[in-house]
């Protein structure tokens, strides 16, 4: 899909691979109050995204004018909010979608697609601190077209603040108040929604994060690991497949981040050059952390001939310890929930599927990439991977209370 131009503003410039526009939509042509514009004084910088306009609201050119609408400004009021003086409020779509016998019917991808750029607008001209998502075509509108596949449904993104670095804000969908309405024996529907709008109004006081160094340095000596000498760090690796067995593969390229500094590296052929890696991993004093331990600790073993010692943590365990639902606990998920960052190995990921799914000894495209100018990329990548997974880590210890000091 790809309808964002990685690189460039998300503002200013949208590099749209599909005709998108208002004529191309043409709901403006059947509501009675078409484009409806942002409404409310967003006194307390709070920006609403909801699904579109319904037939109260194209009647009076207003969003939340109707049922939905009273129950949302209710339950803000019990938050110390209210619905119009202290929020902005906009819809995914601008115009009232309708059926064939002329009733409310939830817009298409089309349909939000062509809209998309107006909601744009109005975070940048607001310049919100919190943009909650009613709905999950609130979240298809503001989060699923930056991933170029799969995003599911508001189900798996309810109740995360995620501090989303392209809008500079707090992003929090919740579910859309229609949706707990239409219960009819919705109390946990209703508690967990009062709980992530609660959660979510919490954030208004807290600055948008400073991320620090995330530098990744690509080394070809790797002497420099010899400094590490205790802590933790979280390592990965790229490789030819999924499993080490067949022969032939190899792991390709490997990173090592301690949180402050990230280094990424091509796996040297010689052993000699491997050596400060091969040490490291062998060095009781250094507690070890990756994304999916077992698949690092297999590579190791087999392809290496060197165990890893002192294993301390799994980021993936740890993602569904602290939160069971299913499909979240993938590393590019999870660094877009907790540090913002969406997609961020789009250009490579095509090149670390097996060529046979069935498979699970097959080979990938990574040779591919690596005759390509796309190379360093994949050290970039890999270096990603690793230092967000250590900053996950720290995270993750910090809510489960341990204490990582020691
Ligand atoms: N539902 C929405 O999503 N938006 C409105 O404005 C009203 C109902």
């Amino acid at each position: 899909m790809g309808l964002v131009a990685k690189e460039e503003s998300l503002f200013s410039s949208l590099g749209w691979d599909e005709d998108i526009s208002c004529e191309k939509c043409g709901l403006y042509k059947s509501c009675q109050n078409p484009k409806i514009k942002v409404y409310g004084n967003g006194n307390k910088g709070i920006l609403n995204i909801g699904e579109a306009p319904g037939e109260e609201e194209d009647r009076a050119g207003k969003p939340w004018q109707g049922r939905a609408g009273r129950f949302l400004k209710q339950m803000y009021r019990r938050f110390g909010i209210d619905l119009f003086e202290d929020c902005w409020n906009i819809n995914s779509v601008d115009c009232r979608p309708v059926d064939k016998e002329g009733k409310n019917r939830k817009p298409t991808q089309l349909e939000i697609n062509c809209c998309r750029e107006r909601v744009l607008k109005v975070i940048e001209e607001k310049k919100p601190k919190l943009i909650i998502l009613l709905g999950g075509v609130a979240v298809d509108c503001l989060i699923s077209y930056r991933f170029s596949h799969g995003n599911g449904s508001i189900t798996k993104w309810r109740g995360w603040v995620i501090p989303d670095r392209d809008f500079k804000a707090w992003v929090c969908p919740v579910f859309h108040p229609s949706y707990l309405i239409r219960q009819t024996s919705g109390e946990v529907a209703m508690t967990v929604w009062k709980q992530d709008l609660e959660r979510a109004f919490t954030y208004l006081n807290k600055p948008f994060p400073d991320f620090g160094n995330e530098e990744i340095e690509i080394i070809d000596d790797l002497s420099v690991l010899n400094e590490i000498k205790d802590g933790y760090i979280a390592f990965d690796y790229e490789t030819t497949g999924l499993k080490p067995y067949a022969s032939g593969h190899r792991i390709v390229a490997v990173s090592v981040s301690t949180g402050k500094k990230t280094y990424s590296f091509w796996l040297p052929q010689k052993k000699k050059d491997r050596r400060p890696f091969l040490d490291l991993l062998a060095n009781p004093k250094v507690g070890k952390i990756a994304h999916n331990m077992k698949f690092e600790d297999l590579w190791s073993v087999i392809r290496l001939r060197q165990p890893v010692v002192n294993w301390v943590w799994d980021t993936r365990i740890a993602a569904h310890i602290l939160d069971d639902r299913q499909d979240i606990t993938g590393l590019k998920f999870q660094v877009y929930v907790n540090f913002g960052i969406p997609d961020y190995d789009s250009a490579i990921s095509p090149y670390l599927k097996a060529k046979d799914s069935k498979n699970a000894n097959s080979f990938n495209k990574v040779d591919e990439l690596i005759g390509s100018s796309k190379a360093q990329d994949l050290l970039v990548y890999c270096g990603m991977d690793s230092l967000f997974t250590y900053k996950l880590a720290m995270k993750q210890m910090k809510e489960l209370g341990y204490d990582i000091s020691s």
